[in-house]
C-alpha cells in the first residue's frame, strides 16, 4: 500500500522548493559529472512507447551563449549561468533507423506532440535532478523568439526540434518560492468545473498573487491581468513555419 501521508517525503520537498533562479554565481560552472548523474536519472522519465524522442545539447561556447542570451530578448542568465542547456524533441534517429531498413517514416502532428511531450517530462526530471543536488535552474522559453536563428547558430540538423532552453547554476540569491492555484483549483474529481466556478477560482487567486507581487514591490498586479494581457496579441507566429522546415508535420 503506497504511503498515504507523504509530508515528509524528500522528493516532494524538492518539488516544493523549486524557484526558477535568475542569479547565479559567476565562475561556478556545473561539473561534468554532475550533469551526467542528472541526465542519467533524468532519461528514467516514462517516454511514449519507448521512443526517448530528446535531445540534450549543452552549450559550451561563450560567444553562442552571449548570442542565445541576445535572441532571447537579452535574458543575462543564458550567457552567466554554470551552464545552458537546449532541449529538443528529438526524431532524427527514427527517421535514421526507417532509413536504414529503407522503410517510410509516416510523419503527422501525432509525432511532434510525442517528442514534445517527452522532451518536456525529460527536461522536467532534469530540473528536478539539478534541484535536488542544490543547483538553480530556469527554463528559457525565449530561444523560441528567433528559432530560426538558433537553429543556425547551434547547426541542429532537420528532424531536431527545438522548445527551450534551461540555464543551471549555483544561485547567487534566493528569489523565493512563487505562489500556485489551490490543487482543488486544477484538479476536479469527475467533472470539470462550471466557468462561474473557474472564474470564482480566478478571483480569488488574483487576491494572492496581488500580495505576492505587492511583496515584492509591484503593488496593483495580479494574476489576471498578466493572463489577459499575455494572450492579446500574436506569439511567435514563425514557430508552425520553422517546425514545418525542420521536418515537422501539422497535418
Ligand atoms: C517552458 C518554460 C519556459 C520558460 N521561459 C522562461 C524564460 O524565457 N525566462 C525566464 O526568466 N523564465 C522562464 N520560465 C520560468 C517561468 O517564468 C516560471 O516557471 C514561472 O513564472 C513560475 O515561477 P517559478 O518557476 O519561480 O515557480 C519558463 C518556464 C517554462 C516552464
Amino acid at each position: 500500500m503506497p504511503e498515504a501521508d507523504s509530508g515528509a517525503d524528500p522528493v516532494l520537498d524538492v518539488m516544493r522548493r523549486h524557484r526558477s533562479v535568475r542569479d547565479f554565481k559567476p565562475g561556478q560552472p556545473v561539473p561534468e559529472e554532475v550533469t551526467e548523474r542528472a541526465v542519467e536519472a533524468a532519461q528514467c522519465a516514462a517516454t511514449s512507447s519507448w521512443i526517448q524522442a530528446y535531445h540534450l545539447l549543452e552549450v559550451i561556447d561563450a560567444d553562442e551563449r552571449a548570442e542565445l542570451a541576445s535572441l532571447a530578448g537579452g535574458q543575462r542568465q543564458v550567457a552567466d549561468a554554470g551552464a545552458l542547456f537546449v532541449i529538443s524533441g528529438d526524431t532524427r534517429r527514427h527517421r535514421l533507423v526507417a532509413a536504414r531498413e529503407g522503410q517510410p517514416y509516416v510523419n503527422s502532428a501525432e509525432l511532434f506532440v510525442l517528442a514534445t511531450v517527452d522532451a518536456s517530462l525529460f527536461a522536467q526530471n532534469l530540473t528536478l535532478a539539478f534541484e535536488s543536488m542544490g543547483y538553480g535552474t530556469c527554463y528559457i522559453g525565449g530561444l523560441r523568439n528567433d528559432l530560426a536563428a538558433v537553429d543556425r547558430l547551434l547547426e541542429l540538423p532537420d528532424g531536431i526540434f527545438p522548445l527551450f532552453g534551461l540555464c543551471v547554476g549555483v544561485p547567487a540569491s534566493d528569489p523565493g518560492t512563487r505562489p500556485r492555484m489551490p490543487a482543488r483549483d486544477i484538479w476536479s474529481r469527475g467533472r470539470y468545473p462550471t466557468d462561474e466556478e473557474l472564474m470564482g477560482q480566478v478571483d480569488a487567486f488574483d487576491e494572492a498573487a496581488a500580495s505576492y507581487y505587492a511583496g515584492r514591490g509591484a503593488a496593483g498586479r495580479d494574476w489576471s491581468g498578466g493572463i489577459w494581457r499575455k494572450f492579446s496579441r500574436p506569439m511567435r507566429t514563425a514557430l508552425r513555419g520553422f517546425y514545418d522546415s525542420k521536418g515537422a508535420s501539422f497535418d
